[in-house]
């Protein structure tokens, strides 16, 4: 409810929200699947290895998600190693690849935005581990 609240704020542009109550932002819990507990249309944390530790995600890694469309969103991994998407990213996705150093490495067929599901520890979903550079 207070989640509805606060989006409707941010939207009409009253930046009231991030109250002294706060416990959670885009740093929270790394490597844990977001979308137990959020609707994000795609979430997930990139690391330099599929048994790192929860707290050792890669900043600045490039991730390419290509949706449904054919379309491809790009997003950079924050300072604890989690990239977010808030806007629509249509399913089923065609290919999930992290870039570091001009070197790649990718899914094809990604099953859902929820990455961290699977690609966590201990991992799910036939995943090796945690989503990794090359
Ligand atoms: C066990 C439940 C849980 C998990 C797992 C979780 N969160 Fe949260 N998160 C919360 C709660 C509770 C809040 C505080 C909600 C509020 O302030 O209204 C929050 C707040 C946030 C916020 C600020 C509010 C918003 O919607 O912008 C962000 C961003 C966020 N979490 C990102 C993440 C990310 C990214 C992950 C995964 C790496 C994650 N969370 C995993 C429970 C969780
Ligand atoms: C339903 C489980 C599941 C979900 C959800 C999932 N993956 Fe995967 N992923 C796998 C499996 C299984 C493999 C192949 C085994 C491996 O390398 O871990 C894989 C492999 C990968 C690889 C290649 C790893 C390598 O070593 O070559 C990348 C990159 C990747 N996933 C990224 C993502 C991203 C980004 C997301 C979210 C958009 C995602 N995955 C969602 C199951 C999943």
């Amino acid at each position: 409810m207070r989640s509805a609240l606060c989006a409707i704020l941010l939207l009409t542009g009253l930046l009231a929200c991030g109250g002294k109550d706060d416990d959670g932002d885009e740093r929270m819990s790394p490597g844990q699947n977001c979308q137990a507990c959020h609707n994000f249309p795609m979430a997930g944390t990139v690391y330099a290895t599929a048994s790192a530790d929860s707290g050792a995600g890669l900043a600045g890694v490039t991730v390419e998600i290509t949706d449904a469309n054919q379309t491809v969103h790009t997003y950079t991994t924050n300072a604890v190693g989690t990239f977010l998407a808030r806007t629509a990213v249509p399913l089923p996705l065609q290919k999930a690849a992290v870039i570091r150093n001009g070197q790649r490495v990718e899914m094809g067929g990604a099953p859902a935005g929820d990455c961290n599901r699977c690609h966590t520890l201990p991992a799910a979903g036939g995943a090796a581990g945690r989503i990794h550079t090359p």
